[in-house]
This record gives C-alpha cells, sequence and structure tokens, in this order.
C-alpha cells in the first residue's frame, strides 16, 4: 500500500529528493519565530503562472483568495497520475490498486492537514457541493421547531445549504450579526441566538470578504452546551493558518484545495462517529464505511492525487521539521510572520488614501492577509481592471459572502479585494500601493 502510494503520486519521496537537491538549501529564518522557511525565491520557483507577462510586467497575483496559483509538483503529481496509474478502484489489477493507494495517501495527507484521521476525510466537487450533501443528509434528522444558526459573516455557501434545509423542513433559521465597523460577529448576538432548540451552528473560520478570523472553538463550545452540531467552513482559513479540528472540535469541517495551492476540488472532515451516524443517500451497493459513504459516484481521482501534493507541497515549506503536520504547522506560522509585515505596509499606505475606504480587522487583530476596500468614486470594477492593465491581477464584487457587503453599504458596486499568498513580494506590494494610489488620485 505505502509502497504504491508512493510510487503513484509522482511520489512524495522524490519531491522531497527535489526539494532537497534541487533547489538551493539556504533558509530565510522568520523574524520572531523559530521556523525555518524555504526562502521567497525558492518558493516562487515553483509556480509556472509567475512567469507570465500583462502589460509589460510580470503578473503579480492577488487573487489568491479566489484561488491560488499551482506548484510544479502538484500538476506532476496529477500529470503522473494521470498517465501512469489511472484506472477506477477496488479492482484487482495494478493500476487499481494504485489508485486506491493514491487515493488513500491523499486522504492521510489531508487528515494531517486537518490534524484528523485519515477516515474522517471525505472529497467532494467542493465545498459548497460537499455543504449541500451535508446539510441534506443531517436534515433527514430534523423536523419543525429545530432551529439552525447562521452568520452575517459567512460565505453563502455556509448559508444557501442551511436556509434551503430550513425551507424543505420548516426549521428555523437565526443569523448573528456583523458588526460592520469591526468586521467581527457581534458575540453577544451569537450567545442569544443559541437556545436549547439549535441543531446545527455553521460558522466561518475566517471571513473570505475581510479576512477576519473567528474562534470557532468559542463559538462551537456554546453549541455543543446545548447539543448543537457545528459545522466550520474553513475555506478561506485554509490558505492562510494551519485548520485544527481537534483544537475546535468541531463536528463537521470543510475546505478547498483549490485556495491552498492545489486544483479544484473540496474535502470535508466528518469526526468518526458523526461521519458513520449520517443518514446519507447512497446507492446500495456502494461502500458504507466511512468516509466512501459520503462519497457519491466515481470521484475525482487526479485531483484527489493533487490535493494531496499540495499538502505535501506546503509541508516541503518548512523542511525538518519533524513529521508531515508539524511541517505544515510550522509552515502556515513562518509564512504568517513573513508576510505580516507587508500586509501591516500594505494596510498603512492604502488606509492613508483620501479617497479609499478600507474594511476589516486591523493587521494586529486575529485575521488573514486578505484585505478589501473601495475607492470612493471609482467602482470596485474599474478599480480591477485598471490594476490589471498593470499586471497586477485582484478580484472585485462580493465573492459570495453577500450579506457583509450589504452590511458594509456597498452592494451597488461590490468591493475591491487582494489577498497575500505564500509567493507575493515585498516588491508586488509595492506595486499594488502605487497602482491604487494612482487611480485614487485621478
Ligand atoms: C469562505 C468560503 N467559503 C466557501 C467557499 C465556496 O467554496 P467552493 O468554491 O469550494 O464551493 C468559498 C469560495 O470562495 C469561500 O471563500
Amino acid at each position: 500500500m505505502i509502497e504504491n502510494s508512493q510510487a503513484v503520486r509522482g511520489g512524495e519521496p522524490s519531491r522531497e529528493r527535489a526539494m532537497a537537491g534541487g533547489m538551493s538549501t539556504d533558509r530565510a529564518v522568520v523574524a520572531g519565530t523559530k521556523t525555518a522557511l524555504r526562502s521567497e525565491a525558492e518558493i516562487r520557483s515553483h509556480f509556472p503562472a509567475l512567469d507570465r507577462m500583462h502589460g509589460g510586467e510580470l503578473v503579480a497575483y492577488f487573487d489568491g483568495p479566489g484561488g491560488t496559483q499551482v506548484p510544479r509538483a502538484v500538476g506532476d503529481a496529477m500529470t503522473s497520475y494521470l498517465y501512469e496509474h489511472n484506472a477506477n478502484t477496488y479492482w484487482e489489477y495494478p493500476s487499481s490498486a494504485e489508485t486506491d493507494a493514491a487515493i488513500m495517501a491523499s486522504r492521510e495527507a489531508l487528515a494531517d492537514f486537518f490534524n484528523a484521521t485519515s477516515e474522517e476525510i471525505a472529497f467532494g466537487a467542493n465545498m459548497t457541493t460537499l455543504t449541500f450533501h451535508l446539510a441534506r443528509a443531517i436534515g433527514r434528522r430534523l423536523s419543525a421547531g429545530d432551529e439552525i444558526v447562521v452568520t452575517e459573516l459567512d460565505h453563502h455557501a455556509n448559508i444557501a445549504p442551511w436556509t434551503a434545509l430550513a425551507r424543505e423542513r420548516n426549521i428555523g433559521i437565526r443569523s448573528v450579526r456583523l458588526i460592520p465597523n469591526t468586521g467581527q460577529l457581534d458575540w453577544d448576538h451569537l450567545e442569544q441566538q443559541i437556545t436549547p432548540r439549535t441543531r446545527v451552528l455553521a460558522i466561518g473560520a475566517a471571513s473570505n470578504a475581510l479576512g477576519t478570523i473567528t474562534d470557532v472553538r468559542r463559538a462551537g463550545e456554546l453549541a455543543h452546551a446545548v447539543g448543537a452540531l457545528v459545522f466550520v467552513d474553513a475555506v478561506h482559513y485554509a490558505a492562510h493558518a494551519p485548520i485544527d479540528v481537534k483544537l475546535w472540535d468541531c463536528d463537521f469541517a470543510a475546505c478547498s484545495a483549490y485556495k491552498f495551492y492545489g486544483p479544484h476540488i473540496g474535502m470535508l472532515y466528518g469526526k468518526r462517529d458523526r461521519l458513520a451516524e449520517l443518514d446519507v443517500p447512497k446507492l446500495e451497493p456502494a461502500p458504507d464505511n466511512s468516509p466512501d459513504r459520503m462519497e457519491t459516484g466515481t470521484q475525482n481521482h487526479e485531483g484527489i492525487v493533487g490535493a494531496g501534493a499540495a499538502v505535501d507541497w506546503i509541508a516541503s515549506i518548512a523542511p525538518g521539521m519533524g513529521n508531515r503536520r508539524p511541517r505544515i504547522v510550522s509552515a502556515f506560522q513562518g509564512l504568517h510572520a513573513r508576510s505580516q509585515p507587508l500586509f501591516a505596509d500594505l494596510w498603512e499606505a492604502l488606509s492613508a488614501l483620501p479617497r479609499l475606504r478600507i474594511f476589516g480587522p486591523p493587521p494586529n487583530a486575529p485575521r488573514t492577509h486578505t484585505v478589501s476596500f473601495v475607492v470612493d468614486g471609482v467602482p470596485a470594477v474599474e478599480v480591477v481592471r485598471s490594476l490589471a492593465r498593470r499586471g497586477i491581477f485582484a478580484t472585485h464584487g462580493d465573492f459570495y459572502a453577500t450579506t457583509i457587503i450589504e452590511r458594509l453599504g456597498q452592494t451597488k458596486h461590490g468591493v475591491v479585494r487582494a489577498g497575500l499568498a505564500c509567493y507575493t513580494t515585498d516588491d508586488e506590494v509595492n506595486r499594488l500601493i502605487a497602482g491604487v494610489e494612482e487611480i485614487a488620485s485621478r
């Protein structure tokens, strides 16, 4: 099994060799931490997309919150699977056994990513689809009078599946208020919304529109105290900090690999007993063990392989830090510490511009390095078009975090969003600042 998995996935060992041999061994020690990280230049050398030119400039990608770029190791692992090991699962010939092993190896990688076990990781099309699927399964056991608590700070992928359920089964929905000035949840209101009728708390670990990180453990304790299940949307969080379902003590959590340097595929964590007791719609002859029972139909094998490779690639940023899980944690901590001064500079420079309004918590609050803003008098779409002409790719709109944008009073034009990723440089941040400054001064 293990031998197969190493061969199939383009091999963690060979990727490890590439990291150790093919790349420079110098490491950047991040100020304030003991983490030895691969240098910025070394990290950037893994991303073919960073060679792209536009408007006479190298492209600076600030669109990570919508989807990050992909390191070569991820593409290679997917291609290797498709060209050398492609088959369907659970049959008695080598490529099928290799496929089983590859999927298992990726489950194990994702288990390290969530701090869970491999039986607790299910794959699916994306977070939205998995969440609809989970909500339907949970809903089969709910009845009129039960309540679900959602929040205004969430992406609608963590609202619509629950409101759909509420409509279908006559269940009450309560929504926790966002405080627009701080970009944080109103905790007093959260406490009031959780009642003995609450059956599910659906909450986000980090906001894809504002970058706010929410203390999901604290919220989960309140929900568990009344016997409710806790579902965490970790999509935005997953690109910026190590998910820790043990620390969060949540029942379910979901994310998507395309936000953390992987392909377009989603994954769901479910506590072992919770997954086992779900009343999932499934084909009679399909496996009923967890996590397979959550996975309807033939899976995206190459996407699963790519997701595992993305986790290994993240772990490889902090070499020599022990097993994969501690390397993942160190990589995220180190990357966060490295980009903190860049983000603080960006925040300060943008905040100083007279026609610019910036949203969300300040840089020293618990937050990701994703910023949203508007330039008064210039629709968000015009701002990003103008930036794109300079080779700076940023996103605009509501990012399906529609309620946040409403509460900020920006429904008409949406906002501009720029996110820092592991490949973002000081120079790129300066180009972004100069670009926005120029647009705001017109
Ligand atoms: C915070 C958050 N939740 C959920 C989603 C939906 O994820 P997916 O595209 O995998 O369905 C996104 C996508 O942008 C997101 O940022």
